[in-house]
Formats: structure tokens, C-alpha cells, sequence
């Protein structure tokens, strides 16, 4: 099996993580992959914050405090794992770093998408090159990527938006893969 292969197979969404710092010189590394992805016109529309400490700490605490009442009210978790995930809320399993991916927004809403598509492909690049480095990372969006408190503890002009929060750092939990569904119900194959 190939690296590439190999990575996207045994990658994780990790979320629980060892209190142990990240080098500036791994997250460098990490960040060059992301850097590298494709992007429409090669217009790189993307931008990377990356945080510690107290900006990580606020940005926890925008989460947990919408993930408090929604988590134990949503229908679809099951009550057995409610204590997990509110554990999990408050800190995001306690990553010592977050990289927060944004796009630029345009007025023409196709060149908006196509710049989340390239910031997407970023993330997707940052995640696998991070498991190469030992790391883990989890995507995280939903509520607390779109919250106005998050932009502004973040200092994200109006000209962007985030394609997603990434927490990082040395895993300590080495997860089950959550199952793929049938690849043969997702592919319709035209005049083969
Ligand atoms: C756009 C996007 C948003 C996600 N949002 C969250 C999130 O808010 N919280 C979280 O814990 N995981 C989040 N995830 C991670 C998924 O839950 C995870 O990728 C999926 O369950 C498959 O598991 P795996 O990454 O280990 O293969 C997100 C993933 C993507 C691509």
C-alpha cells in the first residue's frame, strides 16, 4: 500500500489528547502540506491562525457553553454517552493547539465555494500530514466555527469565514475506525 494510501486509511479524528506541547517546527511542517493543496486558480484562499493558551481556552469555552444544553437535549445521542461528550465539550479533548482554517468570502457566491472547497482540501492535507508527524487532529465546525464570539476572539475580518477549527496534538486514544458505508452504493458508473 502507498504512504498517501496508508494515511488516509489510518487517519483518526482523535479526540483525546496527551497534555504534551507541539513543536512550532512540526506545526511548520503540518502547515506546508496544508499550503500545498489545490485551489481554484490557484487562488489560495486561505488563511491559517494557529493558537495556544488563552485563545484556546476561549474558544473551548464558546463550545462548551452551546454544547452544555445541546448535548444532553439532542435526540440522537444516546444517554450512555452524554458524560463522554460533555467531557470532550470542554476542552476538545485537551489539544494543546488549535489551527483555525479560513476562506475568503467574494461576492460571487461560486467563487465562495470554490474557496471553501480549496480550504477544505487544506484541512484535508493538514490531517494526514499531522498523522505522519504522530499528531492528531480532529475538524471540528458545526455552531462555535460560525458563533460572532469565535470571530472576534479569533480577530476574523468580515471579508472571511472558517472552514474549520483544528484541534492538534499527541493523541491519547487510539480510536476504533468508524465504518464507511458501501463504497458500491456511492459510485454510479456512466457508460462503462
Ligand atoms: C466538515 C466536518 C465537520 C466536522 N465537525 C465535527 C465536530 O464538530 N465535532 C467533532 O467531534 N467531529 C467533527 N468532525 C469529524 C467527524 O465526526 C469524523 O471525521 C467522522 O466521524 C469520521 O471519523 P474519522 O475522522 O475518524 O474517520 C467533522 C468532520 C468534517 C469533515
Amino acid at each position: 500500500m502507498g504512504q498517501v494510501f496508508d494515511a488516509i486509511l489510518k487517519r483518526r479524528s482523535i479526540r483525546k489528547y496527551k497534555n504534551q506541547e507541539v513543536s512550532q517546527e512540526k506545526l511548520k511542517k503540518v502547515l506546508e502540506a496544508a499550503n500545498w493543496a489545490p485551489s481554484n486558480g490557484n487562488s489560495q484562499p486561505w488563511r491559517f491562525i494557529v493558537t495556544k493558551g488563552e485563545y484556546v481556552d476561549k474558544v473551548c469555552n464558546v463550545f462548551y457553553n452551546w454544547a452544555k444544553d445541546y448535548i444532553p437535549n439532542a435526540s440522537y445521542i444516546p444517554e450512555e454517552k452524554v458524560p463522554g461528550m460533555l467531557e470532550y465539550a470542554e476542552n476538545f479533548g485537551g489539544a494543546p493547539v488549535h489551527i483555525i482554517v479560513t476562506h475568503e468570502i467574494f461576492e460571487d457566491e461560486i467563487k465562495t465555494k470554490e474557496a471553501l472547497m480549496a480550504a477544505s482540501a487544506a484541512i484535508q492535507n493538514l490531517c494526514l500530514a499531522a498523522w505522519e508527524e504522530g499528531l492528531g487532529t480532529v475538524w471540528i465546525g458545526g455552531h462555535v466555527i460560525y458563533s460572532e464570539e469565535t470571530r472576534e476572539i479569533l480577530q476574523i475580518s468580515e471579508s472571511e469565514e472558517i472552514a474549520g477549527i483544528i484541534p492538534i496534538g499527541y493523541p491519547d486514544e487510539d480510536p476504533a475506525p468508524p465504518e464507511r458505508k458501501d463504497l458500491a452504493e456511492k459510485i454510479e458508473w456512466l457508460g462503462f
